[in-house]
């Protein structure tokens, strides 16, 4: 199959570019490197001996978009590019909204001018929104979000759910993921955020490595076991697995007649704690992670995580490694690229 991977150099997308490779699609990548590293294409062709079609550019340019699609011989679209940092949303609404939002619309309007009409799309748990009960199901309604980044999330389902009423050609997966973390085993690719880390496991491997004194933990006083925040953690590599199953689901569908939006929850349908996140880290790693519980974060839930079952029985996916085989290869990247993709400075 010839695939689109758009935002295909970033953390999930060089994941699934390297599965979509060993599967022997074809792969495009177009990215605009706002968020990500060349470096990432070159060690995906390390792992796989195969190189992706690199395009640098903008999904917000929907000329762009279509010539590729038409000159690729494009059959399906994975749309991972976007903005993706909640407390930034905020300060930024308008840029979370341009690229999430717009790009999609922007990618849609391509797909329709090309005529390819299946789509895998990044979603977030995040749209079920603070209210929804635990476990989520994919049969709740898209909540509230908090953020105008959750918001740009709860948009684009919106505009797919419409378009597919629309149109009864598209064939659409909303993968809504909850926390990836890990890397591939190589050690190759990995997480490798800009600045200071938002999320939970590049701040811990950030910490065992060197680069950061200790880790605050945002909250000691939730009502959870141990009183710290609970998530549903799953390995990137199972995740990316996830895209192509939902690919080949989504190629089930007879000409002309597609199979609408249909959304997953991709997760393990287990819970964590933030201690536990921890002193699992310490004792698969043997490195010390210094920490202090810190006040709440502004807007985090006590805990969340996934029904697993849907996509365990339409898509036949299931997460198949263990908290511990997450963290060790976390370890793994952050200790063989202390600086992420930067070389390190000598
Ligand atoms: P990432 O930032 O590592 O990857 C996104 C990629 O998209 C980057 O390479 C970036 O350069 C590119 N990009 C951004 N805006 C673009 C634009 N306008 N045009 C072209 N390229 C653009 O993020 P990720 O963690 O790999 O996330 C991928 C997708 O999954 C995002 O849509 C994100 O919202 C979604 N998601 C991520 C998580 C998570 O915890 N990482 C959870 C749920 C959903
Ligand atoms: C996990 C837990 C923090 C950092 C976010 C987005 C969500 C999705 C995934 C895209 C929480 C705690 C964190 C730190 C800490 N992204 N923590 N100290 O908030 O569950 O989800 O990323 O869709 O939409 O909101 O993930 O990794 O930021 O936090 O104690 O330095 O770790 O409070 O309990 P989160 P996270």
């Amino acid at each position: 199959m010839n695939v689109l991977v758009t935002g295909g150099a970033g953390y999930i997308g060089a994941h699934t570019v390297v599965e979509l490779l060993q599967a022997d699609h074809q792969v495009t990548v177009l990215d605009n490197l706002c968020n990500s590293s060349p470096i990432a294409l070159e060690r995906i062709a390390r792992i796989t001996g195969q190189r992706a079609h690199f395009i640098e550019g903008d999904v917000r340019d929907t000329a762009l978009l279509t010539q590729v699609l038409q000159e690729r011989q494009v059959n399906a679209v994975i749309h991972f590019a976007g903005l993706k940092a909640v407390g930034e949303s905020v300060q930024k609404p308008i840029a979370y909204y341009d690229n999430n939002v717009t790009g999609s619309i922007s990618l849609l309007k391509a797909m329709t001018a090309a005529g390819v009409r299946q789509l895998v799309f990044s979603s977030s748990a995040t749209v079920y929104g603070p209210l929804a009960p635990v476990p989520y199901r994919e049969d709740m309604p898209l909540g509230q979000a908090s953020n105008p980044y959750g918001s740009s999330k709860i948009m684009v389902e919106q505009i797919l759910a419409d378009l597919c009423h629309a149109d009864a050609g598209w064939s659409v997966a909303a993968l809504r993921y909850f926390n990836p973390i890990g890397a591939h085993e190589s050690g190759l690719i990995g997480e490798d955020p800009q600045g200071i880390p938002n999320n939970l496991l590049p701040f811990v491997t950030q910490v065992a490595v060197g680069r950061r004194p200790e880790l605050a933990i945002f909250g000691g006083d939730y009502d959870t076991p141990d009183g710290t925040c609970i998530r549903d953690y799953l390995h990137v590599v199972d995740l990316a697995r996830g895209h192509l199953s939902a690919l080949q689901k989504l190629g089930q569908a007879t000409a002309g007649t597609g199979l609408g939006l249909k959304a997953w929850n991709l997760g393990t349908g287990q819970g964590t704690s933030v201690l536990d996140i921890v002193r699992t880290f310490e004792t698969v790693t043997s490195r010390p992670v210094p920490y202090r519980i810190a006040p709440r974060r502004a807007g985090d839930l006590a805990a969340f995580w996934a029904d697993a079952a849907l996509a365990a029985s339409e898509l036949g996916w299931q997460a198949t490694r263990t908290l511990e085989d997450m963290l060790r290869d976390a370890w793994r990247w952050q200790s063989k690229n202390p600086q992420g993709y930067q070389p390190e400075a000598s």
